[in-house]
């Protein structure tokens, strides 16, 4: 018997991803769709039991105000507005209208377009056009690598004591521990990692859920 995390095979995989909430209709679609209109990039979207989690945790935590930064065709941020508390917010951040305009429609089809805000624009500074003070109780980061720090750093001033900051790709499909030449991506996740870590501004764990994520809580 061991303590370790277990590595997942293709049936094991198969028999977590079956034994969580079955996605809906909605979900179910929107992964088809993307992977179909999209395919060079659908492996972005986050994986199906990333989402029912992120749900679960959203709602648990009894989030109001969330922000999310990289929206592509909306699965996230589905998962997050379907877990926000009654008269939440979430605000999507996103640089595609190309991607995004998938995103509304199913918002609209999930009945949640009311409770979803998008901005487009380069995240960086849509964020530092908000307001400097604390306000957000979720927020979740998973767009460009290189782009996460800076995230970080604007994200952490404006998240409400016990605020909880997920930040998706930090095992990077297993290169996090041993980074390719030239992967900038990759060795960006590796600082950011150790950032985080040494933050005494948030207590955090990494989850090998998907491609990892860390949940940081903010003191
Ligand atoms: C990994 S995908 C997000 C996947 C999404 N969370 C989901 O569940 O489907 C990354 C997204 O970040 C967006 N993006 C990349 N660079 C950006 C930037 N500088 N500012 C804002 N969004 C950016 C891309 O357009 C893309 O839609």
């Amino acid at each position: 018997m061991t303590k370790e995390t277990l590595t997942l095979n293709d049936a094991l995989q198969a028999y977590v991803v079956a034994n969580g909430s079955a996605p809906d209709d909605v979900v179910r679609d929107l992964i088809e769709e993307t992977a179909r209109v999209l395919p060079a990039d659908a492996g972005m979207q986050i994986a199906r039991e990333q989402a029912a989690f992120m749900t679960l945790l959203t709602r648990i935590h009894g989030a109001r105000n969330a922000l999310e930064i990289g929206t592509f065709t909306g699965l996230s941020s589905i998962a997050i507005a379907r877990g926000l508390s009654d008269g939440g917010r979430l605000t999507c951040l996103d640089v595609s209208e190309e991607f995004t305009a998938i995103a509304r429609r199913y918002w609209a089809r999930a009945g949640l377009a009311d409770r979803i805000e998008l901005r487009i624009g380069p995240a960086a500074e849509t964020l530092a056009a908000l307001p400097g003070e604390p306000h957000l109780d979720l927020a979740f980061i998973d767009a460009d690598k290189t782009g996460y720090l800076g995230y970080w750093e604007a994200l952490v001033p404006r998240m409400l004591p016990g605020g909880l900051i997920l930040v998706d790709n930090v095992l990077r499909h297993g290169h996090i521990v041993d980074p390719m030449p030239g992967d900038a991506g990759t060795v960006a996740m590796v600082e950011f990692n150790r950032r985080v870590l040494a933050d005494p501004r948030v207590e955090s764990v990494l989850l090998p859920i998907a491609d990892g994520l860390t949940i940081a809580r903010v003191l």
